[in-house]
C-alpha cells in the first residue's frame, strides 16, 4: 500500500530531519531514516505522524475511561496519543529532543531500541500501553535481527505491558494483517477499528487495535471484534463502550485500579541513556574521514554530512570505503591521471580488482 501525502503537513516533522531530529542518535536509529519514502519525495525521517484528537479519545476512553493509571506511550512524539490522561500518568520514549520538549509527558529522551532491553532490567511494566509508532523503518531486534518498527514497537509494547493490563496499538491496515496477526503474540488483540482516513493528508487505511496479553486472554473469549469508522466517528461514545465490553469479555482480570508508578526508574534511565549519550559523543572521532593507524580509512560522518550525502546519492559509496587500506588510492594514483569519483569507484571494489583489469577496464570504458 502506497502512502500519499496530499495536503500539507500539521503537527510533527512528518519525514524533514531538522532540529533535534538531525542527530547522531537519530540517523543511527534506522538506516531507512535517510532514504527516500517515495520515489522522488524526501526522506523517511522519524515518521512523525501525530495521533488526531478523536483516535487519542477513541483509545483513553476504553483503555482508563476515569483516567487513573499510568499509560506509557514507546514513541510518544509530542504527547498526542497521551493527551487525555492527566499529566502525571503519562509516561514516553521519543527520540527527539523537540518532540520531548513540546510534550507534556514523563520522558525518556532517545532510541526506543536503546531503551527498551534496559526498561526489561529495570523490570518496568505499565498497567496501560498506547502506541503508534513509525511504521516502516527498519530495526533490529535485540539479537541484531533485522524487524520493522511496527514489529519492533509492537512487540516492545507487549513487553512493557502488565500482565493484567491493556494496550491500543495504531497501525497501518495491511501492515498490521501482513506483519502483526501472523505472530503468535497477536492472539491477544480483541478487537480492532479499522480507519480509512485517520491521518491529514496520508492516504492510507489505518487501524487501532485493542491488545491484551494473551495469555491474560480466555480460553473462549468472544471472537475478535472488527469494526469500521471514520475519523469523525471514532470518539463515539458507543464505539467505545462496545470495545471496552469486549475487553471484559475476554478476560477475566484487567487491572483497572492506580499501580504504582514507575517514576524513578523511569528517570533513572533517562539520566543513564544521557550519560552513554555524552559518553559516545566525546569518543567519536573529530573528522568525518581519519587515518587509522596511518594506514587505514576510518569513516565516520557527523550528521550534517551524512545527510548531504545521502542526498546526493553518495553515502553508501563512500561508507564503503570505511576500513579500506589506504595503499588503494596510491595504487589508482600509479595507474595515473584518476578523476576522484573513479578512484572512489575502483578503491571500493579494490579487493576483486588487480591494477591490470582496472586499467584494462578504463581503456574500455574510454573506447565506448
Ligand atoms: C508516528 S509518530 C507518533 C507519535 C505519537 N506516538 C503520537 O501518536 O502522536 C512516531 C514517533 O516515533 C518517534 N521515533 C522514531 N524513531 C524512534 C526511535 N528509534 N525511538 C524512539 N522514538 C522514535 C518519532 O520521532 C515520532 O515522534
Amino acid at each position: 500500500m502506497s502512502v500519499t501525502v496530499v495536503e500539507p503537513e500539521r503537527g510533527g516533522k512528518r519525514g524533514r530531519l531538522e532540529g533535534a531530529a538531525l542527530s547522531d542518535e537519530v540517523l543511527d536509529s534506522s538506516p531507512s531514516v535517510l532514504r527516500s519514502g517515495r520515489p522522488g519525495a524526501g526522506t523517511r525521517g522519524l515518521q512523525q505522524f501525530f495521533t488526531p484528537l478523536q483516535a487519542a479519545r477513541l483509545v483513553r476512553q476504553v483503555l482508563d475511561p476515569s483516567g487513573r493509571l499510568a499509560v506509557l506511550d514507546p514513541t510518544a512524539g509530542n504527547g498526542a496519543l497521551l493527551q487525555g490522561w492527566p499529566e502525571q500518568l503519562r509516561f514516553g520514549v521519543e527520540i527527539d529532543a523537540d518532540q520531548v520538549k513540546a510534550g507534556a509527558y514523563e520522558a525518556i529522551t532517545g532510541d526506543l531500541q536503546r531503551a527498551f532491553p534496559m526498561l526489561v532490567k529495570l523490570g518496568v511494566s505499565f498497567p496501560r500501553v498506547a502506541a503508534n509508532p513509525p511504521f516502516g523503518l527498519a530495526w533490529t531486534d535485540g539479537a541484531g535481527r533485522a524487524e520493522s518498527s511496527t514489529q519492533g514497537a509492537w512487540r516492545m509494547s507487549l513487553a512493557l505491558l502488565d500482565e493484567h493490563g491493556v494496550g491500543a496499538f495504531v497501525c497501518g491496515r495491511d501492515r498490521f494483517a501482513r506483519e502483526i496477526l501472523p505472530r503468535e503474540d497477536a492472539a491477544g488483540v480483541v478487537a480492532t477499528v479499522e480507519c480509512e482516513d485517520l491521518f491529514d493528508g496520508v492516504v492510507l487505511p489505518c487501524l487501532i487495535a485493542f491488545f491484551l496479553k494473551p495469555e491474560n486472554r480466555l480460553a473462549d473469549a468472544p471472537p475478535r471484534l472488527e469494526l469500521a469508522a471514520r475519523r469523525d466517528e471514532l470518539a463515539d461514545a458507543a464505539l467505545s463502550a462496545s470495545i471496552r465490553r469486549q475487553v471484559e469479555d475476554c478476560s477475566d482480570h484487567v487491572v483497572s485500579c492506580a499501580v504504582e508508578c514507575n517514576r524513578a526508574q523511569w528517570r533513572l534511565l533517562d539520566r543513564e541513556l544521557d550519560r552513554r549519550r555524552r559518553a559516545e559523543q566525546a569518543a567519536r572521532q573529530r573528522y568525518d574521514v581519519e587515518l587509522r593507524a596511518g594506514e587505514r580509512l576510518s569513516i565516520r560522518p557527523g550528521p550534517f554530512a551524512r545527510a548531504a550525502m545521502a542526498k546526493a546519492g553518495r553515502l553508501k559509496l563512500v561508507e564503503k570505503l570505511h576500513n579500506q587500506p589506504v595503499g588503494h588510492f596510491a595504487l589508482n594514483a600509479l595507474i595515473g591521471g584518476c578523476s576522484a569519483s573513479c578512484s572512489v569507484t575502483a578503491s571500493s571494489r579494490s579487493h576483486r580488482a588487480s591494477p591490470r583489469r582496472l586499467v584494462r577496464s578504463r581503456r574500455a570504458r574510454s573506447a565506448r
